[in-house]
């Protein structure tokens, strides 16, 4: 799956942990998808998954991991796959854009996914089918690119991964869920929650100012195929001036969290934040108190992680130049379990145990990390704003 911030690679088990716990559960929605992992490992459980991203790519990778099922996609897959690896370069608007323009990838492989970006348009695939092989290109894009994992710069120096010769693979396609066919929306999550019924709403909002759509611009553009005007050192698309996220707005974050809550129609809500977020844990459990006219339970589920030294992306001036430090490197992620009804013995055991989820909360590369703490390494186009 591609490099994600904030994905909850490592905290899966503890959420599926949650899930059984919480007992009678068949169907979960998951309001801000992102690289649907979360859905994925919950679909592979046997539930009925609904996902919710408001981005195209993020959206696009749901319609591949949960909504797709193996058994209607995954042969047609493997053929188109076999026959995209096949596909010689032919430079198009995102070589001119990601490999000249910008430097994210090496020129060989942008023209290569000129290529097969063209190829899968022309074919007119139905839409999950589209999903699986969009994914398989993304991915593929993901290996050999020249980022710290995010995309609002790439590095002066080419990352050793780019000279690889980008190459498909297929997706981990699921086969259709015990608890039926998952589905994935591409909505604002208000939107959503009004749309969506389930067991469980599991809620993984932004935790700070930094637009998805910004930090990931080249994977809408590659899903969207809309082929947009740019702008600065790192060639984001115009819209990401205007697609901005309330989510993501420190004053609005309390307001539009509590607005979703009250919205969502699920006896059981699961939210994932860090202490690193704009709400502090006694904030997020006033909030969660005040569900169900106050008659709901609030528990919460507290697990210690290595930080993504990375997100001090803000302290190296646009000329690669570090201008501060890292202040610490460790953060906590809690798990907030609502619900309308007493929660299972089972729940509070597992808040005092400690037990699973411990690691780094993301899911970006450890030599970022590394390379962050030396201070070694410098990128272009950090200075180009939203
Ligand atoms: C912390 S990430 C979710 C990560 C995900 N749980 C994973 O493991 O990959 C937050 C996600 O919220 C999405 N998002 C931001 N604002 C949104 C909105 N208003 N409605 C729906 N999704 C939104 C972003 O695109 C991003 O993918």
């Amino acid at each position: 799956m591609i490099k994600y911030l904030g994905s909850k690679r490592t905290l899966i088990p503890v959420i599926r942990e949650v899930i059984r716990r919480i007992g009678g559960v068949r169907s979960v929605m998951d309001l801000f998808s992102g690289t649907a992992r979360v859905g994925h490992a919950l679909k592979a459980e046997g539930y009925r998954v609904l996902s919710n991203d408001y981005l195209t790519f993020a959206a696009t990778l749901a319609r591949c991991y949960v909504q797709a099922d193996a058994e209607d996609v995954l042969d047609d897959a493997r053929k188109l796959i076999a026959e995209f690896n096949r596909l010689k370069g032919a430079p198009g608007y995102f070589t001119e854009t990601f490999c000249i323009k910008s430097h994210f990838f090496q020129p060989k492989n942008g023209e290569r996914i000129d290529a097969i970006r063209e190829a899968i348009a022309k074919k007119g695939l139905p839409p999950e089918l589209e999903a699986v092989v969009l994914v398989a290109l993304m991915e593929a894009a993901d290996r050999v690119d020249s980022t710290t994992g995010l995309q609002m710069a790439y590095l002066k120096n080419w990352a050793p991964r780019a000279y690889n010769d980008l190459e498909l693979r297929v997706p981990a396609v699921l086969p259709r869920a015990r608890e039926g066919k998952g589905r994935a929306m591409c909505l604002d999550a208000l939107t959503a929650a009004r749309q969506l019924e389930a067991d469980v709403a599991y809620l993984d909002p932004p935790y700070n100012q930094h637009s998805y759509l910004g930090n990931y611009h080249i994977w809408e553009s590659l899903v969207r195929w809309d082929k947009p005007e740019v702008y600065g050192v790192a060639c984001k698309r115009a819209d990401v001036r205007l697609r901005s996220s309330v989510f993501n707005s420190r004053p609005r974050f309390a307001a539009v969290l509590r607005e979703l809550l009250h919205t969502i129609r699920a006896p059981v809500i699961v939210v994932s934040l860090s202490n690193e977020g704009y709400l502090s844990r006694s904030e997020m459990e006033a909030t969660l108190a005040t569900l169900w006219d106050g008659a709901g339970e609030v528990l919460t589920i507290e697990r210690d992680f290595k930080r993504y030294v990375g997100a001090q992306i803000g302290i190296y001036n646009p000329q690669g130049k570090r201008v501060g430090h890292v202040s610490h490197v460790r953060n906590k992620e809690f798990i907030y379990v609502a619900s309308c009804r007493p929660l299972a013995e089972a729940l509070y055991e597992l808040a005092q145990t400690g037990r699973g989820g411990h690691g780094q909360a993301t899911c970006l590369p450890e030599e970022t990390v590394l390379r962050f703490r030396a201070g070694r390494f410098s990128i272009h186009g950090a200075g180009d704003g939203p």
